[in-house]
C-alpha cells in the first residue's frame, strides 16, 4: 500500500486533511500528528527540523511515497531542507510538498486592496517565508505578518470557543489591522486557525476575510496528482485512513473526532532519529 502520508505537529493538520479527503476521497492516507512534542511554532529552526525530518522518515517506512506538510512552521523551516538535501540521496521518486507555496499562489486573484495579513505561529512569521513566496510571485502585494503564539495552545488544549480566547484573538486582529489599514485579506497560515475562524469572523470589520488555506492545498494537491500520473500511478486507491499520534491514543481521537465529525482508530508511535 502507498498512502499519502499527511503531518502535522498536532491537530491542526487534519483541517487540511479533511480537505484533501474530500477533493481526493479515493486515495489512501496516513496522518501523523507530533501531539506528544506541539507545538512547533515556538521552537528553534533546529529542532524543527530534526522533529519533522523524523516525522517524514517515519511515513517513508510506512510506505507512503508522497507526503505533505500540513503545517505551515514545517513547510516554512523544513521543506526545502528534506526535498534539496534528503530525497536526492533516499529516492528520487519520493516527493515531500508544503503548504505555503499553494496558499501563496491563489491570494492575487484574491486581494482586491493588494494589501494581505498573514496570521501564523511566531517561527512561520519569522521565517518570513510567506513575505518571500509572496514577493517572488507577486511583487506588488504589500505583506505584514502577525504572529499569534498562543493561538495553537488554545486549539490543542480545546479552549478555542473560551471566552479567554476572544482575547487573544481580538488582540492580534486589532494588531495586524492597525499596522495596515488597508489589508482586505488575513491569511490563515497555520493549520489549525480554521477552528478560530468563527471568532476570527466575528472580530473582523467588514470588507476584511480570513483566508483558510485546506481548500486551496486540496486544489492545488489534485492539480499535482493530475499532472504527475507517474507519482499518482504508485499510490494506492482503496479510500482507507490510519491515524498515528506520539500522544496517548484516547486523547488524539477524541480531539481529531472534532476537527473531522466521526470517530477514528487511532495508533500510538514513537519517533526517533533515522536514516531511513
Ligand atoms: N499547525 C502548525 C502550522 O500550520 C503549527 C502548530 C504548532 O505550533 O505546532 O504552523
Amino acid at each position: 500500500m502507498s498512502s499519502i502520508g499527511i503531518f502535522d505537529s498536532g491537530y491542526g493538520g487534519l483541517t487540511i486533511f479533511d480537505k484533501i479527503q474530500k477533493a481526493l476521497p479515493r486515495y489512501d492516507y496516513t496522518y501523523l500528528g507530533d501531539n506528544a512534542r506541539a507545538p512547533y511554532g515556538t521552537r528553534s529552526f533546529d529542532v524543527v527540523c530534526r522533529f519533522t525530518r523524523q516525522a517524514v522518515m517515519r511515513l517513508f517506512r510506512e510506505d507512503c511515497r508522497l507526503v505533505i506538510l500540513a503545517c505551515n512552521t514545517a513547510s516554512a523551516k523544513a521543506l526545502r531542507n528534506i526535498q534539496q538535501k534528503d530525497l536526492p540521496r533516499l529516492d528520487p521518486d519520493l516527493r515531500v510538498l508544503g503548504v505555503i507555496r499553494p496558499t501563496v499562489e491563489a491570494i492575487d486573484s484574491i486581494s482586491r486592496t493588494k494589501h494581505v495579513g498573514v496570521l501564523g505561529t511566531t517561527g512561520t512569521i519569522v521565517s518570513r517565508s510567506y513575505d518571500i513566496e509572496i514577493k517572488h510571485l507577486f511583487p506588488h502585494i504589500t505583506v505584514t505578518g502577525e504572529a499569534c503564539p498562543m493561538w495553537v495552545p488554545l486549539v490543542e488544549n480545546n479552549e478555542y470557543n473560551s471566552p479567554g480566547a476572544d482575547y487573544f484573538i481580538k488582540k492580534h486582529l486589532e494588531h495586524i489591522l492597525t499596522l495596515d489599514g488597508a489589508i482586505d485579506t488575513l491569511v490563515l497560515g497555520c493549520t489549525h486557525y480554521p477552528l478560530l475562524l468563527d471568532k476570527i469572523r466575528s472580530f473582523l470589520p467588514p470588507g476584511v476575510t480570513p483566508f483558510p488555506q485546506g481548500g486551496r492545498v486540496a486544489e492545488s494537491l489534485a492539480d499535482y496528482l493530475s499532472r504527475h500520473q507517474e507519482i499518482d500511478g504508485r499510490l494506492t486507491k482503496q479510500g482507507r485512513r490510519r491515524f498515528l499520534t506520539t500522544e496517548s491514543v484516547g486523547k488524539f481521537s477524541e480531539t481529531a473526532s472534532i476537527f473531522l465529525h466521526q470517530s477514528i482508530e487511532v495508533e500510538q508511535i514513537t519517533l526517533t532519529e533515522s536514516l531511513q
